[in-house]
């Protein structure tokens, strides 16, 4: 779909940076970006930066794969708009589908890119699960070439995810009409612990050799959140179309915020290219999941102890950093009025902020909640 696309200009500044690195002469000299370098010619490494990030490895460079252009962005909104404001300008269908209920961000980020959004049925509030059949029946209802957006694991704010079986009936439906899919991957690690695990389902959509787009964040998974570090990976078809592709998302992405921080990337590169670090990443990763599950069992146990009325199993069922507890706005408020907890009033908790000692009094706040 994008094999169109059109080589786009170098940008006038950056672009004279681009022809002087190719330029294979002994007396070649820069003059074009404004960036300071020293009497050598190179950018300066302060002195205070590099004792701050000794142990940093200063090695950045992206993993390339021809059929895959890929844009640092600022982190898992950053990405996924990006990709929003390149669909709109080069992808001939405007209407993107996302799952109900997504992430609040969702709707903003793809109508401000100038899309428009509509909705494919989702969550099951009787269930407390994946509602598959209207899944299927929406999806299968939308004209041909829509784009999807897809939660990649931990769907944001349910906690409910398809298995894998379904997940490949999704991916047939979605090859077989022709639609798009944008995955959002901002939990990677989080559903399953395992960081593969989690990457099966976008996988299964790259193996096809269909195009998808992926919207990557190591906010929380890297524990980055304040470093906005993230990356849009559109998979094409053929080399040549993913690097023009990749000359265009230059485009996007200039007039926006030009280039994005380095700190936080380099980190983040660096523990995916040590083979070490990036082991001991799947352990921390595991850990931080891990500890979540036990905050799962520890609300589960304390609300069966008070006898608080329902059924609570969709505490332990659901998977990621989220419980979609089924709390409505007034509970929620009478809970932040009361008992002084925050959580969005969609009833949402991230169980990443709950803690051995903070369960009872979470579980006291839902049982005055539900009971008063
Ligand atoms: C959330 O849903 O709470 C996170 O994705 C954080 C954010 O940026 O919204």
């Amino acid at each position: 779909v994008f094999a169109a696309i059109a080589q786009a200009p170098e940008d006038p500044i950056l672009g004279v940076t681009v022809a002087y690195n190719k330029d294979p002469s002994p007396i070649k000299l820069n003059l074009g970006v404004g960036a300071y370098r020293t009497e050598e010619g190179k950018p300066l490494v302060l002195n205070v930066v590099r004792k701050a990030e000794q142990f940093l490895v200063n090695d950045h460079a992206a993993i390339e794969e021809n059929r895959v252009a890929t844009a640092q962005c600022l982190s898992g909104t950053g990405s996924l708009r990006v990709g929003a404001e390149f669909l709109a300008k080069h992808y001939h269908q405007h209407t993107i589908y996302i799952p109900l209920p997504s992430w609040g961000n969702h709707l903003k980020v793809f109508t401000m890119a100038g899309l428009s959004v509509k909705t494919y049925r989702y969550y099951d509030p009787t269930t407390r699960g994946l509602n598959f059949q209207g899944l299927l029946e929406d999806l299968g209802a939308a004209p041909a070439g829509a784009m999807v957006l897809l939660h990649a694991c931990a769907h944001n704010p349910t906690g409910v995810d398809p298995t894998l079986e379904q997940w490949e009936q999704i991916r047939q439906l979605i090859r077989s009409k022709g639609l798009l899919p944008f995955f959002d991957s901002a939990y990677q690690g989080f559903a399953s612990g395992s960081l593969d695990a989690d990457a099966q389902p976008v996988r299964m959509f790259v193996a096809d050799g269909g195009e998808c787009l992926v919207a990557q964040s190591y906010a929380k998974n890297m524990g980055l959140y304040g470093e906005r570090v993230g990356a849009l990976s559109i998979v094409c078809k053929a080399a040549d179309v993913a690097s023009r592709v990749e000359s265009q998302l230059k485009l996007v992405i200039r007039p926006m915020y030009s280039n994005p921080p380095i700190h936080g990337a380099s980190i983040a590169a660096t523990i995916l290219k040590n083979s070490d670090m990036y082991d001991e990443w799947k352990i921390e990763l595991k850990a931080m999941a891990d500890r979540i599950i036990s905050m799962r069992k520890q609300l589960f146990d304390a609300l069966s102890a008070r006898g608080t009325p329902g059924d609570w199993s969709h505490i332990i069922k659901q998977i990621g950093m989220f419980t979609f507890t089924g709390l409505n706005s007034d509970q929620v408020a009478f809970m932040t009025k009361e008992y002084h907890i925050y959580m969005t009033s969609d009833g949402r908790i991230s169980m990443a902020g709950l803690s051995s000692k903070t369960v009872p009094h979470l579980a006291d706040a839902i049982h005055a909640a539900v009971t008063r």
